[in-house]
């Protein structure tokens, strides 16, 4: 599937739920939420049906997403079930990190994803200081974040990353423990800017820390960082080496990087089933109605191909602001 402006779309993000048990700044509320009705939640089978669909048309790589995907019962039985399909190559997992130490069935979930196949298994962390990481999450979930990491070392998955949103005031004291620990660990570290995504009053420009910034705070630690231009994993991060020790070191440039939609590849499913071209417009489309009517997959298949059609250039973010979706219902 290729779009009016040569994106070719080979990868689906699958946000599980818009449920969390962490309330970052950057992304949800503290006070109660308006969940997403169980009933208007995609079923698994309903997820699994329109990912074997999008295999034939090129989807090749799942990234599974929320809220945090491991609250909802059954997600390493269902990861397995997408790494199942033929055609398709990879499935990851983005999570905070809380639950993946837990035990369930006497393997701990981060053992139970990684039996399933899944093979990366993106974390975010945004401090490793406990007082900053309550302040940022609104938990003080900090030493089970460090178990989940742990276990996630131990379970074997082929790549762990490591993501930091970058946050103004903050994050510039938190980067050099930040390296030192992703290089001990060996995951893959990535800065992350700060996108306008939810209505948080923390998205403003008082809070806003450019990739350009980190980078060069970044060098103050660890010498000159070179530029790996061909180094990519599936998303838009652009990596750079730490010349003294070899580290690899992503910058996610959302805002700052002009041209960072160039090479997007990707789709996004919402827990609620909307299917969206681009995490940064407006636009979306109710996958769900059409599945529900009792599609056929032929049709299924056409639904995908029009809202490939109306994926835009690039994402407008910069101009225009999205007061009424959140992350966890997009699927970050
Ligand atoms: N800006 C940038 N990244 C965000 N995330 C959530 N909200 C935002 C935001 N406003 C990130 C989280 C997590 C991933 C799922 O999305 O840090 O790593
Ligand atoms: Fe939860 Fe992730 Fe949102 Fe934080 S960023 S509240 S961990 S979904």
């Amino acid at each position: 599937m290729e779009d009016l402006f040569g994106h070719r779309i080979s990868y689906l993000r699958v946000s599980v739920t818009d449920r969390c048990n962490e309330r970052c700044r950057y992304c949800m509320p503290e006070e109660e939420q308006d969940w997403i009705a169980k009933d208007e939640t995609l079923t698994y089978d309903e997820i699994v049906r329109v990912v074997r669909v999008g295999t034939t048309l090129g989807i090749k790589r799942i990234r599974v997403t929320g809220g945090e995907p491991l609250t909802r019962p059954g997600i390493a039985e269902f990861c397995g079930e997408l790494t199942q399909i033929p055609g398709i190559e990879g499935v990851g997992i983005s999570t905070n990190g809380t639950l993946l130490a837990k035990m369930d069935q006497g393997r701990t979930m981060a053992e139970k994803l990684a039996q399933a196949g899944v093979r990366t298994a993106n974390i975010s962390l945004d401090s490793l200081d406990r007082a900053v990481y309550q302040r940022t999450t609104s938990r003080d979930l900090l030493p089970r974040v460090l178990e989940g990491i742990d276990a996630a070392i131990d379970a074997g998955f082929d790549s762990i990353r490591l993501n930091c949103v970058l946050m103004k005031n903050q994050t510039e004291r938190e980067l050099p423990a930040l390296v030192e620990y992703a290089a001990k660990k060996n995951a893959l570290l990535r800065f992350i800017e700060l996108m306008p995504v939810s209505t948080q009053e923390v998205l403003s420009e008082e809070n806003f820390l450019p990739v350009a910034i980190a980078k060069r705070l970044v060098e103050q630690t660890t010498g000159p960082l070179i530029e790996e231009p061909d180094f990519k994993t599936n998303g838009p991060a652009l990596y750079h080496r730490v010349s003294a020790t070899g580290q690899r070191i992503g910058f996610i440039g959302a805002m700052t990087n002009l041209h960072f939609c160039e090479s997007c590849n990707k789709l996004r499913l919402t827990s609620d089933g909307k299917l969206r071209p681009c995490l940064g417009s407006y636009l979306e489309f109710d996958l769900r109605a059409v599945l529900r009517a009792g599609c056929s997959d032929a049709e299924l298949a056409d639904f995908f191909r029009s809202v490939v059609a109306r994926k835009p250039k690039e994402h407008d973010f910069r101009h225009n602001y999205q007061p009424n979706r959140r992350m966890i219902a997009i699927g970050g």
